[in-house]
């Protein structure tokens, strides 16, 4: 295929990972758990062509096309995993490639997951490498390799479990359930959309020093198996309880660091608390996780979400909610972006 277009999306992490065994492979500490979005997407063309460079062009939400800078570290990233696909496909030609974000980048909505799965996937279905994209854990271990682990459970749709693993071979996502298993709902409550000032890469390489890691990991053992029968049984009291457990102890650990980093603005913590308000004052059974930025998921059924939504939008901390239900994994689609 010269010219393929993938769309891919985003994903939640009910069991966060936060930092790498190994941060040449992103060989994440422990197995993280998440569900697939709806509705934060990217949509990703690549062209093999004879002549030129390769050249990236980005545009998130609301803005204009510009060239992904290499010398950022999502620049460095995605400009080796051209290279990477291209010498599996023992190719010389080169790429020329567009991609659009229809949500804001940076903020916590895991930008680089949908971002670095398109990505991959486009390259390798425009080096014919029809076998890996067919079997998705192959395809997950190569995404992974695109320095974001998260990026790996985006090859799923509904719910999605990243085997740590120990080397390569054994680290890759598997599906859990598919998405029509549970009508859960992730409300995407955007209270900023300035862009994180510490990234997630130099976050994830502050860890390994920090005391307070190694408490984490130990403690959350029980908490994966917890989550992920949580949602085989579909019980949102359980998965919440432990979802936001490990939102906490993944927060503690980022601002623990050396130097700490504050992802949570003071209406993260706003809306959190309104969201525990809800749940014990009004019996409202809904739950907060955070990423690595100040926007706050909200978890609930889907029964109960446009009551929740309307309860937050009314708050003024909240600018806008992006409604998302447990979506598709990444897929071909037939609109290309030029
Ligand atoms: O995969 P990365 O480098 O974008 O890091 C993801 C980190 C978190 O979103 C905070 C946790 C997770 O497992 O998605």
């Amino acid at each position: 295929m010269n010219k393929v277009t993938v769309q891919s999306p985003s994903n939640i992490a009910f069991i966060k990972y936060w930092g790498y065994i190994d941060d040449e492979l992103y060989i994440p500490h422990n197995n993280n758990i998440s569900m697939t979005l709806s509705n934060c997407l990217t949509i990703t063309t690549v062209e093999r062509i004879k002549d030129g460079e390769d050249s990236i062009e980005v545009k998130f939400e609301n803005s204009h096309f510009v060239p992904l800078d290499r010398n950022t570290i999502k620049g460095k990233k995605a400009y080796e995993q051209i290279d990477r696909i291209r010498n599996l496909a023992g190719s010389n030609d080169k790429v020329k490639i567009k991609s659009s974000n229809n949500f804001p980048a940076d903020a916590g909505i895991a930008s680089s997951a949908s971002g670095f799965s398109a990505l991959t996937a486009a390259l390798v279905l425009a080096f014919d490498l029809k076998d890996t994209f067919a079997d998705k854990k192959e395809l997950s271990k190569l995404v992974r390799l695109s320095g974001s682990a998260s990026a790996a459970r985006s090859v799923y749709d509904g719910f999605v479990e990243l085997n740590a693993g120990k080397n390569h071979e054994d680290s890759y996502a598997v599906q859990i359930v598919k998405k029509d298993h549970w009508d859960l709902v992730d409300l995407v409550v955007i209270v900023s959309q300035n862009k994180k000032t510490t990234s997630t890469s130099e976050g994830h390489q502050r860890t390994n020093e920090n005391p307070y890691f190694q408490t984490r990991l130990t403690e959350m053992q029980n908490r994966i198996n917890f989550v992920r029968e949580a949602i085989q049984n579909k019980d949102l009291e359980k998965l919440g309880k432990y979802n936001e457990q490990d939102t906490i102890s993944m927060h503690a650990v980022t601002m623990t660091s050396e130097p700490p980093i504050f992802y949570w603005d003071p209406e993260t913590l706003t809306v959190m608390k309104e969201i525990m308000r809800l749940r014990e004052k009004n019996n409202v059974l809904a739950y907060f996780t955070i990423d690595a930025g100040p926007n706050v998921h909200v978890i609930c059924e889907k029964k109960d979400a446009i009551t929740i939504q309307n309860k937050l939008e009314q708050m003024k901390e909240v600018q806008r909610i992006i409604y998302n239900e447990a979506g598709e994994g990444l897929k071909i689609i037939n609109n290309h972006l030029f």
